[in-house]
């Protein structure tokens, strides 16, 4: 028998498998059982896919005891404090960080698809004033596949790259575009000549009737923002986004059931928890009682941005989002401003309080980014467009490394049947 393998014995019958234990370059080995049903006639039962690894990928590794994230196997530390976004990227995509001329080429290569196709300002104009950012996102990202039919020959490595192109490319100008439909005021087209971040809020905030000034630390804020969103190896939205994907479905419409899975409260939504719930503290003297609640099992209410369900140490990411929070802040004199001053008080004391010490409840990623979007003028319910804007490049990575495998399959999980047993059809006068 070989030491590599598990033995599973089916009890009712005596079978045996001998399944293969398959090792990783890092995190827990896993067993192949793909030959369970063939040999055991038994499925493998796991909801939500808590101990299921659903596929090989060599793009981002996460250790969750140890607070651990890599993408390429690079910290995120490093890429945080010495990379762009447009680098990290290109990482992402491509596996190696770039030279200084596949950078410009790269660079080049996006600039070239910021604008969208102007048919799509018809769609932008059916929705109604107060549509949420998010289902116009849903709905844009999945019409754009109408436009680009020829992105349809998936099987071909150079459609796939340009789908991937035009994807990082033209979410910004397709969430700008977003906010400025909802508050009324005219579209502002991309600027080539300005970095991806200063794209970006040059886009969101510039107006025709004004100069747009330029604040280097907001922009340096929200570009380490993006990085710390980039990818986060198979979470729900990236799930979905292989699982539509598996089905060779058009690239633009994958990505939009990963911005429909991104969207939920459970997801991408906590930073925007974390601002709705300092609102309603309202002035740090009354967080006392707020942390009242959130230890009372008979309170339903959760301190926001505390916790996490796979680092159980500290999340990485939150300690560089951290320190960039506190600068910005700082930077733009808001620290005295209620709403921030409640933040950093609800934190210090969290961070002292007995019950979060013994139940590792650190803050995590969203405690900040809610901060920082806020501290940006960011609305609430923008939130979750811009962790898709950076999540973007997580999805199409993962969506190429996927249709580059050579025998890909269609995704296709199987259930627990408990529903009724055959029964035969009752006519509707017997019924
Ligand atoms: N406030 C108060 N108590 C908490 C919190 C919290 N935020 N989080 C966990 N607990 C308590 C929980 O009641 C339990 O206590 P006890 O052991 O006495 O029953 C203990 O800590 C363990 O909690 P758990 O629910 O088993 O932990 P989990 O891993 O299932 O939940 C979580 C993780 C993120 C859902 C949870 O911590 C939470 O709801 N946090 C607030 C929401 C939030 O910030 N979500 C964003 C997560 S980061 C998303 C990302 O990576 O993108």
């Amino acid at each position: 028998m070989s030491k590599n393998t598990v033995t599973i014995t089916d009890n009712r019958t005596g079978k045996s498998i001998e399944c293969p234990i398959k090792d990783g370059v890092h995190g827990p080995s896993v067993i192949d059982s793909r030959n369970l049903y063939k040999e055991l006639e038994l499925f493998t039962f796991d909801p939500a896919f808590v101990t299921t690894a659903s596929c090989e990928s060599k793009i981002t590794f996460i250790d969750g005891e140890k607070g651990i994230l890599l993408y390429r196997g690079y910290p995120i530390e490093q890429l945080a404090k010495n990379s762009s976004y447009l680098e990290v990227c290109y990482l992402l995509l491509y596996g190696e960080l770039p030279t200084e001329d596949q950078m410009k080429n790269f660079r080049g290569s996006i600039c070239q698809h910021t604008l969208l196709h102007e048919g799509l300002s018809n769609f932008y104009k059916g929705f109604q004033h107060d549509a949420h950012p998010m289902a116009m996102l849903v709905g844009v990202v999945g019409a754009l596949s109408g436009y680009y039919p020829d992105a349809m020959d998936i099987k071909n490595p150079e459609h796939r790259n340009m789908s991937a192109i035009r994807l990082i490319a033209k979410l910004p100008t397709i969430a700008t575009r977003i906010h400025k439909y909802l508050i009324g005021q005219p579209y502002v087209y991309p600027r080539n000549s300005l970095d991806y971040v200063s794209n970006f809020m040059y886009m969101m905030f510039s107006r025709p009737t004004m100069d747009y000034e330029f604040n280097e630390k907001a922009n340096r804020a929200l570009e380490i923002m993006l990085i710390l969103h980039a990818d986060h190896e198979q979470n729900a939205s990236t799930s979905t986004v292989r699982l539509a994907g598996s089905s060779q479905a058009h690239p633009f419409s994958c990505v939009a059931g990963g911005i429909a899975t991104l969207w939920g409260p459970a997801h991408g939504g906590a930073n925007e928890a974390v601002i709705r719930m300092l609102h309603n503290i309202g002035h740090s003297r009354n967080i006392p009682k707020y942390i009242d609640r959130f230890k009372d099992k008979n309170d339903p209410t959760r301190l926001m941005g505390f916790g996490h369900r796979v680092y159980k140490n500290y999340d990485p990411r939150a300690t560089i989002i951290r320190e960039s929070c506190h600068g910005l802040l700082k930077d733009l004199d808001m620290s005295q401003m209620p709403l921030f001053e409640t933040a950093m008080e609800l934190e210090r004391i969290a961070l002292e309080d007995d019950y979060f010490i013994e139940r590792k409840l650190y803050p995590n990623v969203d405690f900040y980014s809610g901060i920082i979007l806020s501290a940006l003028n960011i609305p609430l319910n923008m939130f979750t467009v811009m962790f898709s804007v950076a999540r973007t490049v997580g999805w199409v990575s993962q969506w190429m490394e996927m249709m580059n495998e050579p025998d890909l399959k269609i995704g296709r999980p199987r259930q627990l049947y408990l529903g009724n047993s055959r029964r035969d059809y009752i006519p509707m006068d017997k019924r």
